[in-house]
């Protein structure tokens, strides 16, 4: 582990997998999060704010939390209470917050905490990349100062929300493709690698056994993706996964390459086009992690949450 604990915000619709994330998170040795933001994406951003108040309570953590966009920076917004619910977390009932969320706007906050990091802030990507697109927009010396974005997106191969690509690049393509194209040292965690790195139903169980609050909420919004056709062995751990990665990177195994993202195709929205060895030979833009040592990622999330 790093001695210095690495400054992160990180960026949400939560969401099942991104509460998993939120909980392993705040449980990392090696990461100090100065805020979390919120995003239009699994459900309303009213909604995912209210669920990141209401992670944060369980978590018993005061960290501020920044409402971003309300939709994608060109398009209608789409949800996906097909996997989430309708509130984003599957009904499942948690105590009322006893914060509220900040006034200061999620573009602002990523803004102000790169200043006040002097270039060592890296950003943790799990909803749709609009905030940080806005935040680039808004201010033309920001990229320059984050270390790095770790994102949980795309997909090298295959999609979830359609053949070619990945939910969170598919319901914002014009804000990944300005992310891609920011010149910011990206990792791009995608469903070659997240589809791998999953917990058993066992593994599950073990995890509530732990008894605690947080344990109970962790399985409670984790095993409902379990076992399904496109991971048979168990629930994927897609947001989980970029969490993971942005705290130890040894568990992952990664390559260089080019990625973009599709913004004018119809069936091709949002595929993140990649460039791994063809003979275009694009310069590299992107960290693409490819897989995972799944008993290791296993064995260190049930010691984060042991750890509550
Ligand atoms: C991603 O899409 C969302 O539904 C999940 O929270 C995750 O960030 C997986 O494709
Ligand atoms: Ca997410």
């Amino acid at each position: 582990m790093s001695e210095k604990r690495i400054p992160v915000i990180i960026d949400c619709d939560p969401g099942c997998d991104d509460t998993a994330a939120l909980l392993l998170a705040f449980r990392c040795p090696e990461l100090d999060i100065r805020a979390i933001t919120t995003v239009s994406g699994n459900v309303s951003l009213d909604k995912t704010t209210y669920n990141a108040l209401r992670v944060a309570e369980v978590i018993g953590t005061d960290v501020r939390i920044s409402p971003g966009a309300d939709r994608p920076l060109i398009r209608e917004a789409v949800y996906a209470p097909h996997v989430h619910g309708e509130d984003g977390l599957l009904g499942i009932d948690l105590p009322a917050p006893g914060k509220k969320a900040s006034f200061y706007k999620a573009w602002d906050a990523i803004y102000e905490e790169a200043v006040a990091q002097k270039g060592q802030l890296e950003i943790i990507a799990l909803g749709p990349l609009t905030n940080i697109a806005i935040a680039l927009a808004a201010n033309h010396d920001l990229a320059g100062m984050i270390k790095r974005i770790v994102i949980m997106g795309g997909a090298a191969q295959g999609g979830n929300v359609t053949p070619c690509a990945e939910f969170n690049i598919y319901v914002d393509p014009e804000a990944a493709s300005m992310v891609m194209k920011s010149g910011i040292p990206l990792c791009v965690c995608g469903l070659d690698v997240t589809l791998k790195a999953y917990l058993t139903a066992a593994e599950i169980r073990e995890i509530r056994a732990l008894g605690t609050p947080q344990a109970e909420l962790f399985a409670a919004v984790t095993e409902n993706n379990c076992e399904k056709v496109f991971c048979p062995a168990g629930a994927p751990l897609h947001d989980p996964a970029a969490v993971l990665f942005a705290a130890d990177d040894s568990l992952f195994t990664a390559q260089r390459c080019w990625m973009g993202v599709e913004t004018q195709g119809t069936i091709t929205r949002g595929k993140t086009v990649t460039d791994c060895w063809s003979d275009a030979q694009k310069e590299a833009n992107v960290e693409l992690v490819l897989d995972v040592d799944r008993e290791r990622f296993a064995a260190r999330i049930k010691e984060l949450m042991a750890g509550y």
